[in-house]
């Protein structure tokens, strides 16, 4: 009974993850035994098959670096300057496994409430001080609660109380050596400075204390010289080849061309432009929704496809425009023609929870990338602040009207000339805690999953559907009322 996948998807209705429901397999194996390693581009391998959004409330750094130790991967936004986003891709290829991955970085004349005001809103204990306020300049002290508890002058400046009493390690050094400086000989922060006295990296007693807390990590994305991997999203304008420019100065591992509707003559020449110009880079084409599209991109060049048009928690693109297709069926039809041409496709917006990551999968993606699953959580760039009572973080479509303003109209072919007009909606999402521990729980769900449906691995399950082994059905409404929870008064869950 059920039906094989492609019976469905081919009746003139374009699913979405919500509308499909897998039958169970036979279970012959334990959920640990489950191997969920993939590629995100042609050449780039992942462990976990979950990447960040390059959008300017989900991926800068901080997001990055914990996506890439989690074995992910995150795509750092493009609503900022090129050397912004240089930055952050630079944080996470110096970025050394043990250290603080969000450290917060101030200048000398910032005064201590505007350190309180700052601390109010994210949980630290420890400030770097550098003379340029930020990451790689030359560090000046540290200040921590010894320095400021018993100040009541909170107009004096970081740089009048700040501790030079610090153990500066050299460039280089490991985790490892940290951790042992701080356990035995009871230090509660060391620093690693380059020759020139640059502020590198900070690891703490409490990111040691706190990251007990967390279930492991798993093996990390990194490339061949043992650096954490990270993408970041670029437009397709004649400036963006700049931008291009200073990304692989950096050591960008992967850019993904950002466009709501990537088959367009400014893609396939930016594509073509960058494969040629530099080989050894992989670049992500989309966004797409149909095979002919994908056909398009990759005879230019794609080594990976972003899926999805409109499915986007923030997306009104499908309102505003008439396009797009239900994420399901977008999935399945563009995988299925990608990998038959061995391209990695991702599948981008509308992952709500890990039964849709498991869906996507077992209907052809690579790995799923995700918005809102991350926005929220620590690692996501902004600060919380309470609305009802409730902490929540900004989270903003990239097609906004408040994020183009900022920039962004060019990946809807917006003309700053013309009027705006917005494919998307701001707004707040709750405090989801740490990525660190919402990743672990969310890929085990998806092992269990796999399991459910007797399918070891990627490969495999998708193997399964395509042969029809992997049975599908529709759902009713009521069907998908009746699987999710129903008739309590309250309830608790964590989102994943
Ligand atoms: P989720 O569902 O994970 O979706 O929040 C994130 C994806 O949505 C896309 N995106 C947009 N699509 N208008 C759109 O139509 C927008 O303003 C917008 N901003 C982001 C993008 O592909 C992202 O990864």
């Amino acid at each position: 009974d059920g039906w094989a996948c492609d019976n469905m998807m081919s009746q003139g209705v374009c699913y979405t993850y919500d509308d499909v429901i897998f039958h169970p397999g036979h279970i012959y194996f334990g959920a640990h035994e489950v191997d969920l390693t993939t590629n995100v581009t042609r050449k780039i391998k992942l462990r976990t098959p979950v990447v960040s959004s390059p959008m300017d409330t989900v991926t800068e750094s901080g997001m990055a670096i914990t996506m890439a130790l989690m074995g992910g991967m995150g795509f750092v936004h493009y609503n900022n300057t090129v050397e912004e986003q240089a930055f952050h891709v630079m944080r996470v290829k110096r970025h050394r496994l043990g250290f603080d991955i969000k450290p917060i970085v101030m200048p000398p004349t910032a005064t201590i409430m505007e350190m309180d005001l700052l601390r109010d809103a994210n949980a630290f204990t420890c400030i770097v001080v550098t003379d340029t306020g930020k990451m790689f300049g030359k560090f000046l002290g540290l200040v921590t609660s010894k320095e400021v508890d018993f100040e009541s002058d909170h107009l004096k400046t970081l740089g009048d109380v700040m501790t030079k009493d610090v153990t500066i390690l050299p460039e280089g050094t490991t985790g490892e050596t940290a951790y042992d400086l701080i356990k035995n000989k009871k230090q509660d922060a060391v620093v690693v400075n380059d020759a020139s006295g640059a502020f590198l990296g900070i690891a703490t007693r409490e990111f040691y204390k706190e990251s007990r807390t967390f279930p492991p990590l798993g093996a990390p994305t990194v490339d061949e010289q043992g650096r954490l991997r990270c993408g970041a999203a670029v437009g397709t304008r004649e400036g963006d080849k700049q931008r291009v420019a200073r990304l692989v100065e950096v050591g960008v591992d992967a850019v993904v061309l950002d466009s709501s509707q990537g088959d367009s003559t400014f893609q396939l020449d930016m594509l073509r432009f960058l494969k040629k110009t530099y080989p050894d880079l992989q670049v992500i084409g989309g966004n797409i929704v149909t095979s002919s599209q994908a056909q398009r991109l990759i005879d230019a060049g794609a080594d990976g496809l972003r899926v999805g048009m409109g499915s986007g928690s923030i997306c009104t693109t499908q309102e505003v425009c008439a396009v797009g297709r239900g994420q399901a069926a977008a999935v399945y039809h563009t995988a299925r023609f990608c990998n038959k041409l061995g391209v990695p496709t991702i599948a981008d917006g509308g992952v709500q929870n890990s039964g849709h990551i498991v869906k996507a999968l077992a209907l052809g993606a690579s790995c799923v990338m995700g918005g809102s699953m991350f926005a929220g959580t620590a690692e996501a760039p902004g600060e919380y602040f309470i609305v009802n009572g409730q902490r929540v973080k900004k989270y903003r479509g990239m097609g906004s009207l408040e994020a183009m303003t900022k920039g962004s109209e060019s990946r809807y072919y917006g003309d700053t000339q013309a009027l705006k007009i917005a494919q998307g909606v701001s707004g707040t999402v709750k405090d989801k805690g740490s990525v660190r521990r919402t990743v672990p729980f969310m890929t085990q769900a998806v092992k269990q999953g796999f399991q459910d449906l007797g399918a070891k691995d990627i490969p495999g399950v998708r193997e399964l559907l395509y042969k029809g082994d992997i049975r599908v059905e529709g759902r009713t409404q009521a069907a998908q009322k009746e699987g999710g929870v129903h008739d309590m008064v309250s309830y608790e869950r964590r989102p994943w």
